[in-house]
């Protein structure tokens, strides 16, 4: 696990931009797997700014997103396809039929969720899945106790995800308790996996994803499994980490070829 320690939010988002921008550039055509959330949102600003500079072409770019609500209609103000599309999809040149969110409203969700497994396969699997961290330790939305080997499948909210969404939906008592997710095992096989994480209230999830056991706990520990897992955080969210000062360290001291 590489663990870049940045000043504050842009320059983590400014950072993570880069390796996406990268990848982009020297594959041309490639498959993101995208968040939603807070996270996420300075990073897809700032890879609009390099399209619209003219850097960035998302012509052959397949997306995955991670994760949607169950029973929202994809025009649901929340829904995380409304989302998508009006923080960054409308915003590129990423033609319509190459982006995939999870439908909320399909009616045979086992049968939706083996066909997004079988497109991501069928796309040749995804280069970067960028990711968020929830208060709780989930990735996606795989909740505490969520198997480390699980795929695309419906999973209920714990109390604690409903809260922190609830800013959302105008209260939690209209937050939907059922989502489809991206399982923890379809995470793992994305070849490199960039994670996000900003603000003291991230501190505490992120010093036990990067240096408490691996546990399905906290889904997002498996990440220490993963060969090329990236964890880019602010200052704050860097507070509770023991070893610090050894992530500063190699990050200071990476050869220039390891260079982003
Ligand atoms: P946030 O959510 O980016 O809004 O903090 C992260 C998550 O729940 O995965």
């Amino acid at each position: 696990m590489e663990v870049i320690i940045q000043p504050d939010k842009k320059a983590a988002s400014s950072l993570a931009a880069r390796i996406v921008a990268q990848l982009i550039q020297r594959k041309g055509e490639c498959v993101l797997g995208l968040a939603t959330g807070n996270t996420p949102l300075m990073l897809y600003k700032e890879l609009i700014r390099l399209h619209k500079q003219g850097e960035l072409d998302f012509e052959r770019v397949t997306t995955f997103n991670l994760d949607e609500y169950v029973g929202l209609s994809p025009s649901h103000p929340a829904s995380y396809t409304s989302y998508m599309w009006e923080n960054f999809f409308k915003h590129i040149n990423i033609p319509a039929h190459r982006v995939h969110i999870p439908d909320g409203l399909a009616p045979d969700i086992p049968a939706f969720c083996r066909q997004y497994e079988g497109a991501i396969k069928a796309a040749g699997g995804i280069d970067i899945q960028v990711l968020g961290i929830g208060t709780d330790g989930h990735i996606g939305f795989n909740e505490p106790s969520s198997s480390l080997a699980s795929r695309t499948r419906i999973k209920t909210l714990t109390k604690q995800t409903l809260e922190d969404n609830a800013r959302f939906f105008n209260g939690e008592e209209n937050v939907p308790h059922h989502v489809i997710t991206m399982g923890v095992g379809t995470i793992m096989e994305s070849r490199k996996c960039l994670l996000m994480a900003f603000g003291k209230k991230k501190a505490d999830v992120v010093a036990r994803m990067v240096e408490g056991p691996i546990t399905a706990m906290v889904p997002a520990s498996i990440l220490q499994m993963h060969p090329e897992a990236v964890v880019i955080i602010d200052e704050a969210a860097a507070s509770k980490l023991e070893r610090s000062d050894y992530y500063r360290w190699v990050y200071d001291n990476k050869p220039d070829w390891q260079k982003y």
